[in-house]
C-alpha cells in the first residue's frame, strides 16, 4: 500500500472548511443552484462534502478519494450530522472510476465540486509516480500532452477536461478550485474542441492565505448553456461582482482582456523590419560569465581569477538588471565565442590565446552541458547569437518580470551590450532609430495592446511571440508618425493612400 499522508504525488492540499463554505455559498447565491447530486471526485478529508451538506442539505453527495485514511476521516467528521445519510464516501482511484457511467446514471441536475490534486506530470515523473490514467500511462500521457499541448501539464487539467466532456448540458455545473493557469487552459481547450456554448467564470483566491503556498489559484465555474457567450469572466476575489478581465480566444490565441484586445486589435500584424530576439544562451554561467576585478583580470563563478584578452568579452545585462533598470553600468561580462550559431571557434586560439586557454581549462564543464543543442557543435559553442547581437543600440525587456517596462540600452565601454536568454530585445545601428522605436513601444496604445495579451501570472509573462504580434508600423500609424517610421524602416515607403508598401530598390 502506498504511503498516502501528505504525499507529493497526490497533490495534497486539503481545503480549509471556511473556504469550502465560501465557495458553496457563492454557488447558491450567485448561481441559484439546487443540485440533486453533488460529486466531489477527490474529496480528501471532506471540506467540500461538509460545506455542500450545509448549503445544499437535500442533495445526494458522493465523495471519492484515493486515500482510505482521508475517506475514514471524512466519514468520521459527519457521524453526528443529521443529514449524513445523504452522503456516500468511498475510497477509489480517479483514473479507474467510470465517471461517464456514474454521471449518466443519476439525475442530470449535478454539481461537480472540489479541489483536485495540485501536481504536474513532470513532478510525477521525478517522483516516479503512476498517479496518472492507468490503461497505458505512456499512451495516456501522450494523450494528455495532445490535449494540453504541453509535455508538462497539471493532472487537474486533465481531470477537469474529462468532466467538461461528460457534463450534462444546462443542468450540470463544474465548480473547482485549481491553478489559474489550469482554469484558463481548460477554458481554451473546451472552446477549441467542444462546439456547445458555455459560460465560464474564474474567481481568484489567495492560495497563500488558504493553503500557505505561492500559487496563482482560483475557483473555476463552468457550465454549458445556450445563451453562454463562450468567454471567461475573471473576478479578482470570491466576492467581486464585476469582472476585472474578459479572457477569451481571439484570432487563435488566448487573450487576457478581450475588450481591450478588440480596441487595439488593429495594432497587431507583421513587422518586416524589426524582429524580436532573445539573448545569449550558454548554459554555463560559472564559466562564461565573469566579473571584472581590474584591467584585464576577471573572476569567474567558481572564484577563479584569470587574465583574459578583451576580444571576446562583452558587457552583460541579465534579466534582473533589465527588470530593475540597472542599465547604465554592468557587473559582469560574457564570453561571446561566436558571431553566428555553429561558427568555428578554433580561431580564438590564435586571436586570443589566454581566452582559449581559459576555455580549454574548463573544457570538461562546457563539454558536458546538459542540453542536446550543444552536441556535434564546435567546442565552447553558444546560442542566440547573430550579427544582430553586435548592433550597438538595443531595446530590451525581461521575459520574467511582471511589468511592460522596455529599456533603451546604449553601448557600455564602447561595446554592444549582450543580454541573457530570458531577455527579449530589438537591435539598431543608431541611437536615433532606437529612440524612435522606443517611443512607439512605450506609447499607451502599444502598451495597452500588449497588456491585453499577457497573462501576468505566467512564469515568463512577456514572451517573444507576444512581442512579435505587435505591429510597429501600425503603432506608428496610430501615433501619426508613419512617414518617420518609413524613413527608418529600410525598403518600406508610404504610398499616396497612407499605406505602407515595399519600396523599389
Ligand atoms: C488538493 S487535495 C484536495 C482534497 C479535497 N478535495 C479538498 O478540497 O480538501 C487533492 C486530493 O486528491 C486526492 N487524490 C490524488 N490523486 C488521486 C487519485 N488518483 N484518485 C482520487 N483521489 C486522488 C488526494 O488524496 C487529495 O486528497
Amino acid at each position: 500500500m502506498a504511503h498516502f499522508k501528505k504525499n507529493r504525488q497526490f497533490g495534497d492540499f486539503q481545503t480549509p472548511d471556511t473556504l469550502a463554505q465560501e465557495v458553496t455559498h457563492l454557488l447558491k447565491q450567485r448561481y441559484h443552484l439546487s443540485p440533486d447530486i453533488i460529486l466531489e471526485p477527490t474529496c480528501g478529508t471532506g471540506a467540500f462534502v461538509r460545506a455542500a451538506l450545509q448549503t445544499f442539505p437535500s442533495s445526494q453527495i458522493f465523495g471519492r478519494d484515493i486515500n482510505p485514511d482521508y475517506i475514514q476521516d471524512a466519514k468520521q467528521s459527519l457521524v453526528t450530522h443529521p443529514h449524513a445519510h445523504h452522503v456516500t464516501l468511498q475510497q477509489g482511484d480517479f483514473f479507474t472510476i467510470d465517471w461517464q457511467t456514474f454521471l449518466s446514471k443519476g439525475s442530470s441536475n449535478i454539481l461537480i465540486l472540489g479541489n483536485p490534486p495540485w501536481v504536474t506530470s513532470s513532478e510525477l515523473s521525478r517522483l516516479n509516480s503512476e498517479n496518472l490514467p492507468t490503461k497505458s500511462n505512456h499512451q495516456n500521457r501522450r494523450g494528455i500532452e495532445a490535449i494540453t499541448g504541453s509535455a508538462n501539464f497539471d493532472i487537474s487539467e486533465w481531470m477537469l477536461f474529462q468532466f467538461t466532456k461528460w457534463l450534462p448540458s444546462q443542468t450540470g455545473i463544474l465548480a473547482i478550485l485549481c491553478k489559474y493557469s489550469v482554469a484558463r487552459n481548460v477554458f481554451y481547450q473546451v472552446k477549441q474542441k467542444h462546439k456547445a456554448p458555455f459560460t465560464a467564470h474564474i474567481y481568484r483566491i489567495d492560495a497563500k492565505l488558504h493553503f500557505d503556498v505561492s500559487v496563482d489559484a482560483c475557483l473555476f465555474v463552468f457550465r454549458y448553456e445556450p445563451s453562454g457567450g463562450c468567454d471567461c469572466h475573471l473576478y479578482l476575489t470570491l466576492d467581486s461582482s464585476t469582472p476585472s478581465d474578459y479572457i477569451s480566444e481571439r484570432d487563435g490565441h488566448l487573450v487576457r482582456n478581450a475588450i481591450q484586445y478588440d480596441t487595439w486589435r488593429h495594432l497587431l500584424g507583421q513587422n518586416l523590419n524589426y524582429t524580436w530576439r532573445s539573448g545569449i544562451k550558454h548554459d554555463c554561467a560559472k564559466v562564461m560569465e565573469l566579473e571584472p576585478i581590474s584591467d584585464g583580470t576577471f573572476i569567474n563563478g567558481m572564484g577563479q581569477i584569470y587574465d583574459l584578452e578583451p576580444t571576446y568579452l562583452y558587457p552583460l545585462l541579465k534579466s534582473s538588471d533589465i527588470g530593475n533598470s540597472r542599465i547604465q553600468t554592468y557587473r559582469k561580462v560574457v564570453l561571446v565565442t561566436q558571431t553566428t550559431v555553429g561558427e568555428d571557434t578554433h580561431p580564438i586560439q590564435k586571436k586570443a590565446p589566454k581566452t582559449w586557454q581559459y576555455l580549454s581549462d574548463h573544457n570538461q564543464v562546457l563539454h558536458h552541458r546538459r542540453s542536446s543543442i550543444y552536441k556535434n557543435k564546435p567546442p565552447y559553442s553558444i546560442f542566440g547569437i547573430n550579427p544582430y547581437s553586435f548592433k550597438l543600440w538595443k531595446i530590451a525587456i525581461s521575459g520574467l518580470y511582471k511589468t511592460l517596462t522596455f529599456q533603451l540600452i546604449s553601448p557600455l565601454g564602447d561595446k554592444p551590450v549582450m543580454l541573457d536568454d530570458t531577455v527579449n530585445f530589438l537591435s539598431f545601428d543608431s541611437q536615433a532609430e532606437a529612440k524612435f522605436i522606443f517611443k512607439l513601444l512605450t506609447s499607451k496604445p502599444a502598451q495597452d495592446c500588449l497588456d491585453s495579451l499577457i497573462f501576468w501570472d505566467n512564469k515568463r509573462p512577456v514572451t517573444i511571440d507576444i512581442l512579435r504580434r505587435l505591429s510597429l508600423p501600425a503603432v506608428a500609424r496610430e501615433l501619426g508618425c508613419l512617414e518617420r517610421y518609413a524613413n527608418w524602416a529600410k525598403g518600406i515607403q508610404v504610398n499616396s493612400q497612407g499605406q505602407l508598401e515595399l519600396g523599389l530598390f
